[in-house]
């Protein structure tokens, strides 16, 4: 049984936490660019992958098992997302592969001089797909932007953005760089109100806090499983209604209805096994009654309250260490308005170099600009090598965080 109360057993758990650097224990602080996988993941994979794999749609065996693989990740999915119905869920290879396909096909309803917005506080993967559509179709985009002080989105000048050629507002619903996340249902109630659609990159939320595509409205939703503990896979949320009326780029022999349609080629079937595992270790979290969906709820506020007592351990610590700088949200009285995902910049000391440095002694930390150019342009810090991310997830510990520190000050000199 996985519970936050006792974080040894779940850790032991993950076969990956368990490696060293040096003699010393590694310490996973990547989670933003991807998370480790408990070992009900790995056999799940691995036993797709011995039981005999098969391509679906077969009268026999194997072929069918590989149906009901898909379909019980299918499942899980709608649970996590809380979609009405299965068939709103579309596995593909990654988020960006899959919203460059919906962009690519919503772009074809779209008419020259017709807009669409973006924020600066996006992974690329949210901003190139509808620049590329956009251009492909004479439309017109326009940047939200983002306030540098705090890096909160800055939603109020979303209205003055919005009008009656508006077509899609891409926004994502926590950034994977500096971790704050955006009032999506906002956006997403302002664009219907102005006849637009909503795309939402929840890529960076997915592992942190409960998903509900019913009630935020949004007409897609993107995430990645392997940032909530499972495989390399894509997960693409759409309301049945614009999956079934939107034509996708397909073979001719592919299902004309969702989610065959959206689905091209061959699916990753051992990958889907995965999906399934990781999505049934989440609701394990939750502990036992209530159906999957609410056992998830509760295993993912159980996670919030877990790493909302890491930022707040991270962020105090972070204010004696000379002269590193935190971006981003601050405010212990704000931490349910950030995923604990830190930038920081440490004076006199290139993000390349602290990363390698702390590498060395077993810390993982990304730096540069992971993806997220905009922000990092806001910022003003893309010329000098951007900034190193520290990203904290569940299994992350307070005393990795006072190593960490320590590990800082060292540096710091
Ligand atoms: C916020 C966010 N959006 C999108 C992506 C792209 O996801 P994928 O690797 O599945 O294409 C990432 C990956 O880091 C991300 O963090």
């Amino acid at each position: 049984m996985n519970t936050l109360s006792d974080l040894n057993a779940l850790r032991a758990q993950f076969p990956a936490l368990q490696r060293t650097v040096a003699g010393r224990p590694a310490v996973f602080l990547d989670g933003p660019g991807g998370t480790q996988s408990p070992a009900r993941v790995i056999d799940a994979m691995s036993d797709y992958l011995r039981r005999g794999s098969s391509n679906h749609g077969g009268h026999f065996l194997t072929s069918r098992e590989s149906d009901a693989t898909a379909e019980a990740a299918r499942l899980a999915m709608r649970d996590l997302l809380n979609a009405r119905r299965p068939e709103e869920i579309i596995f593909g290879q990654n988020m960006t592969s899959l919203t460059f396909s919906i962009s690519r096909a919503l772009a074809q309803t779209w008419q020259p001089g017709d807009e669409v917005i973006v924020t600066r506080l996006d992974h690329d993967a949210n901003i190139s797909p509808w620049l590329r559509a956009a251009a492909d179709r004479g439309a017109m985009v326009r940047w939200l932007d983002f306030h540098p002080a705090d890096c909160t989105l800055a939603l109020e000048e979303l209205p003055g953005l919005l009008n009656e050629r508006t077509r899609l507002v891409a926004v994502n619903y926590a950034s994977n760089a500096v971790g704050t996340i955006s009032d999506v249902g906002r956006v997403v109630a302002l664009a219907h109100a102005a006849g637009a659609l909503a795309y939402v990159d929840a890529v960076h939320y997915t592992p942190h806090d409960v998903v509900d595509v019913q009630a935020l409205d949004c007409d897609f939703l993107a995430c990645s499983v392997y940032k909530f503990f499972g495989p390399h896979t894509g997960v693409l949320y759409g309301k049945y209604e614009w999956l079934d009326r939107l034509a996708a780029y397909k073979v001719r022999p592919a299902a004309d209805e969702p989610p065959g349609k959206w689905e091209t080629g061959t699916q990753s079937y051992e990958s889907l096994s995965g999906v399934a595992a990781a999505v049934d270790y989440l609701a394990e979290l939750g502990g036992a009654g209530g159906s999957r969906r609410e056992r998830l709820a509760r295993g993912l506020s159980a996670i919030k309250a877990h790493e909302a007592a890491l930022s707040e351990h991270f962020l105090r610590g972070a204010a004696t260490v000379p002269g590193l700088r935190v971006y981003g949200l601050t405010d212990i009285e704000r931490l349910a308005e950030r995923t604990p995902t830190f930038a920081v910049e440490l004076a006199g000391h290139a993000p390349a170099e602290i990363a390698a440095w702390l590498g060395e002694r077993g810390f993982f930390v990304w730096d540069g600009h992971y993806y997220a150019i905009a922000v990092m342009e806001r910022l003003g810090t893309l010329a000098r090598g951007g900034l190193v991310r520290i990203g904290f997830v569940h299994y992350n510990t307070i005393a990795e965080i006072d190593r960490l520190l320590a590990a800082l000050r060292e540096l710091a000199g």
